[in-house]
């Protein structure tokens, strides 16, 4: 019999991961991250599994996933959606271990030829199933209880990845493809700063974001996260001649339009997957979307059968699993990094937790309106993520392990009301999320995070001039822009720390290589806000030549693809400081030198000599941000449909000009026409250089 202690624990835990449960499924809002949800569900089947009197039928560890949410229509999946086997062991043994079984499992011994499998990565999303008849998208589900899901088509079909139409001259009467809708990193950071940009909540992880979009109402707001999908296998199929293994029917599943990921190998036996699964996690930080590990399956659908299932899952087919990207931990403290724009970025300080495969110690809070938003506290216990080359973030706080009584709220303003760097006025202007140092160059945090910005290798790629040197270089005032590393002579460097002879000479070397650069890099070396890589890219294609950037007007900018009004202001506040153009031009008399071109042939643009006009509100864009991008390709837009109309772009509740649109003729657009319409004036536009 299980004492007392044993059954009080193991009712904490079915409470505990209940209400975990509903929070997850039900709310997409988890409250703790997956692996410790993992621990106490292993815990729970631990005990259980000690003490089998203790197991009830509505014990959680019973059942595979959520109940199915209000507002959805149920759907009753045709063939029940599985759950896979997860294999804790690390590494080879995992693998070992499933072989090994799966040849018991089907009477092979020794000398029989290896198990032909195949594998795959298990994607961090959301299961979905669907279904297609006679080649056409009817219904979308998810999985539910994993009989029972919610019926999510409407916002399924706001996936563009998702064919709606199979790709076939004669599809199948009935064919369920099955796989994982996500959001790619890419995606989800950027919806993230545009969310911190507007102060509205972001995201906690990419999977919440793709299982909290599927589960919105509105399908419009579905739309506006950009959601990704990669079939894994098959539900119902009716009138299909089914390849006769898992590989072939996902090389089918492609050739019928369905995107299926090309991570994936056929190999023979345990040593397969073992190699399979080290180069993933070898991998695993530069792909472009979050996974939790990789999925093995016997590849023959023969041997599959034979094999069958254990109650829940599929014997041929077990998932490996990474070290977790989210854990929790204690925030110690909350300290402050002045960046090179002088941002006082909030940065949690923490105790060290092994996250994503490194130990943490240290995650950004982003701001003042992410911590109240967040409410997180010195003290809390928070979720961690690390994922990808993301820097580590604090993405929630564990309520209900808030110390008593509650520590106070932090304000970053009363708490830093100068810069702890220089003593400057801290402040926030309207309408910005950060607060910061006005400093400026006089700033020394400022002035070195600018240095190490402009001497980075995918900027000026001065090697030797790192993090010590600066601090150095700028504490003693020896370097105040970056026009001053060109005026370094060997006798000021061999005067500082662990600058002997070489290094100072290698150092001066490299300040000489650097000079013949391209001109991409050297705006992306000026630090200008709000322009990154690909935007210095884009400018130097665009303008050829630093003189016509720094003349350019506005709607020059606009022009320039993925130039915003936000960035484009950036630019001319930049090249409106004096002292900017100064150091500009004494790099230049230094001897920085690009080869310059012609740039674009300033086309005029895809919709030159077009009248648009917009009516309704369209999903994404506003009336504004739409006018704008086309008069940046040449467009007029007008207020009234007429003959000369030659496009009318039509939003929801769009009225009379839509009706008069189709009265007469005119071509109509919805928002994702307008916007293919504009990218194919930046293709034409990027066609038009070499570069
Ligand atoms: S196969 C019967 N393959 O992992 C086997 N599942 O417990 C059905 N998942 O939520 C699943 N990547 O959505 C399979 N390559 C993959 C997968 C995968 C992710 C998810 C699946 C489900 C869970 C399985």
């Amino acid at each position: 019999m299980a004492s007392p202690d044993v059954l009080a624990r193991a009712i904490t835990l079915r409470q505990e991961i209940e209400r975990h449960n509903y929070a997850y499924y039900v709310l997409d809002q988890p409250t703790i991250p997956d692996a410790e949800y993992d621990r106490l569900f292993r815990e729970l089947q631990a005990l259980e599994a000690d003490h089998p009197e203790l197991l009830t039928p509505d014990s959680p560890t019973q059942r595979v996933g959520g109940k199915p949410l209000d507002g959805f229509a149920p759907v009753r999946h045709a063939a029940p959606m599985l759950s896979i086997r997860t294999e804790t062991d690390t590494e080879a043994s995992g693998a070992l271990a499933f072989d090994a079984r799966v040849r018991r499992e089907l009477g092979l011994d020794e000398s029989d030829p290896p198990i032909e499998y195949a594998a795959e990565l298990k994607f961090d999303g959301l299961a979905i199933n669907l279904r297609y008849e006679h080649g056409v998208l009817v219904q979308a589900a998810t999985r539910g209880d994993g009989e029972t899901g919610e019926d999510v088509t409407r916002n399924i079909r706001t996936v563009h990845a998702i064919p709606l139409r199979l790709n076939s001259e004669s599809p199948p009467a009935v064919l369920e493809v099955r796989g994982e809708v996500f959001m790619r990193r890419d995606d989800f950071e950027r919806y993230n700063e545009r969310q911190r940009a507007v102060g509205k909540p972001t995201l906690v992880n990419p999977r919440n974001g793709a299982a909290g979009s599927l589960r919105q109402l509105d399908p419009r707001l579905a739309a506006q996260r950009p959601l990704s999908f990669f079939a894994y296998g098959l539900g119902e199929v009716r009138g299909w001649a089914q390849p006769v293994s898992h590989s072939a029917t996902l090389d089918a599943l492609a050739a019928l339009g369905a995107p299926v990921c090309a991570e994936r190998i056929i190999g023979s036996g345990a040593a397969a997957l073992i190699a399979f699964h080290d180069d993933i996690a070898a991998r695993r930080d530069s792909l472009p979307f979050d996974i939790d590990g990789v999925v093995y399956k016997v590849n023959r659908y023969e041997q599959q059968r034979e094999l069958g299932f254990l109650t829940r899952e599929p014997r041929w087919a077990v998932a490996h699993k990474y070290p977790a990207q989210e854990q929790l931990t204690t925030l110690l403290g909350i300290d402050i990094q002045v960046g090179r724009t002088g941002a006082l970025t909030p940065v949690a300080r923490l105790a060290p937790v092994f996250v994503g495969g490194v130990t943490v110690t240290n995650a950004t809070l982003h701001n003042q309106d992410e911590i109240d938003r967040k409410d997180v506290r010195v003290g809390d216990t928070v979720i961690v993520r690390r994922a990808g080359d993301v820097i580590p973030e604090v993405v929630a706080v564990v309520a209900e392990k808030r110390p008593n009584p509650a520590p106070p709220r932090f304000n970053l303003l009363e708490t830093y009301p100068v810069c702890p760097e220089c003593g400057s006025h801290v402040v926030r202007l309207e309408g910005e999320s950060a607060a910061r140092c006005t400093g400026g160059l006089y700033c020394p945090a400022q002035r070195k995070q600018a240095l190490l910005h402009f001497a980075g290798r995918r900027a000026m790629d001065i090697e030797g001039l790192g993090d010590k040197l600066v601090d150095q270089l700028v504490e003693r005032g020896l370097v105040h822009t970056p026009a001053d590393v060109y005026g370094l002579t060997l006798e000021t460097l061999s005067g500082l720390e662990r600058m002997a002879g070489k290094s100072a000479a290698n150092l001066l070397a490299a300040i000489e290589t650097s000079k013949a650069t391209t001109l991409a890099r050297f705006i992306f070396a000026l630090g200008i806000r709000n322009v990154g890589e690909t935007t210095a890219k884009d400018l130097a294609r665009h303008f050829g030549s630093l003189d016509r950037l720094v003349a350019a007007t506005e709607t020059d900018l606009l022009a320039v693809c993925d130039v915003g009004p936000i960035v484009a202001q950036s630019i001319m506040q930049f090249f409106g400081e004096p002292h900017n153009l100064e150091v500009v031009a004494k790099l230049r008399a230094a001897g920085v030198h690009w080869p310059e071109s012609t740039g674009l042939q300033q086309s005029a643009g895809i919709l030159a000599g077009k009248t648009l006009v917009l009516t309704g509100s369209l999903p994404t864009l506003t009336r504004d941000a739409a006018k704008e991008k086309i008069e940046a390709a040449g467009g007029k837009v007008a207020g009234s449909v007429s003959k000369k109309t030659d496009y009318v772009v039509a939003g929801e509740e769009a009225g009379s000009k839509l009706a008069k649109a189709r009265e007469l003729g005119v071509p109509i657009l919805d928002e994702t026409g307008l916007l293919a319409l504009l990218v194919s004036n930046n293709d034409a536009e990027q066609h038009t250089l070499d570069f």
